[in-house]
């Protein structure tokens, strides 16, 4: 089998709607700083665009997790790979993430989090399939809601490849 990827979500329509959403947290977060917390890998590319646009003062870390079990479904058991390098205690904080599917990693990563006692914890995605949620997440920003499909590009990856495409693109396997 080989794969395909199809144009599913534009690159000017993806960042018209990141500009938006960053507007919006502009807003929410007015007269107060806003520290961003990058999921690695697959958030960096969205991370970038969303912090660009964003009019009051950033500062950003990054964070790198794995799930434990098997790799087509995320036990909800996280691993952290690379922790943050800064603490959280009394921050305004943002988490970035890519894309929320079952919600597994995102709610232990969220718990976890909490404990370091933040002034505030919110939590913005690119994309979300909400149909495939098992772990109820409290989203306050999503970019875009999508079928249950498996998508790639701006960050997303199928076997490492396709997180530089500049669009969010749909796999499809052909037989060779
Ligand atoms: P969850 O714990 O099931 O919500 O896992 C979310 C993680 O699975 C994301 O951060 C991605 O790394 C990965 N993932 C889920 N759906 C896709 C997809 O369609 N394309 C690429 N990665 C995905
Ligand atoms: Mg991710």
């Amino acid at each position: 089998m080989k794969e395909k990827v199809r144009i599913f979500l534009p690159e000017h329509e993806v960042n018209d709607r990141i500009a938006e959403i960053a507007k919006k947290i502009s807003e929410d977060f007015a007269g107060k700083e806003v520290h961003l917390i990058c999921i690695l890998k697959g958030s960096v590319f969205f991370m970038c665009e969303l912090a660009k646009r964003i009019t009051v003062p950033v500062t950003m870390d990054f964070m790198s997790v794995s799930s434990y079990g098997n790799d087509t479904k995320s036990s909800g058991v996280v691993k952290i790979v690379k922790d943050l390098d800064e603490p959280l205690e009394g921050k305004d904080v943002l988490v970035v993430e890519d894309i929320i599917d079952s919600g597994r990693t995102l709610s232990y990563l969220i718990e976890i989090l909490k404990q370091r006692n933040p002034a505030s914890l919110r939590l913005c995605t690119l994309l979300d399939k909400p149909d495939r949620r098992v772990k109820q997440v409290d989203v306050d920003y999503t970019c875009f809601n999508i079928p249950d499909e498996f998508v790639v590009g701006y960050g997303l990856d199928y076997a490492q490849k396709y997180r530089n495409l500049p669009f969010v693109g749909i796999v499809e396997f052909v037989e060779e």
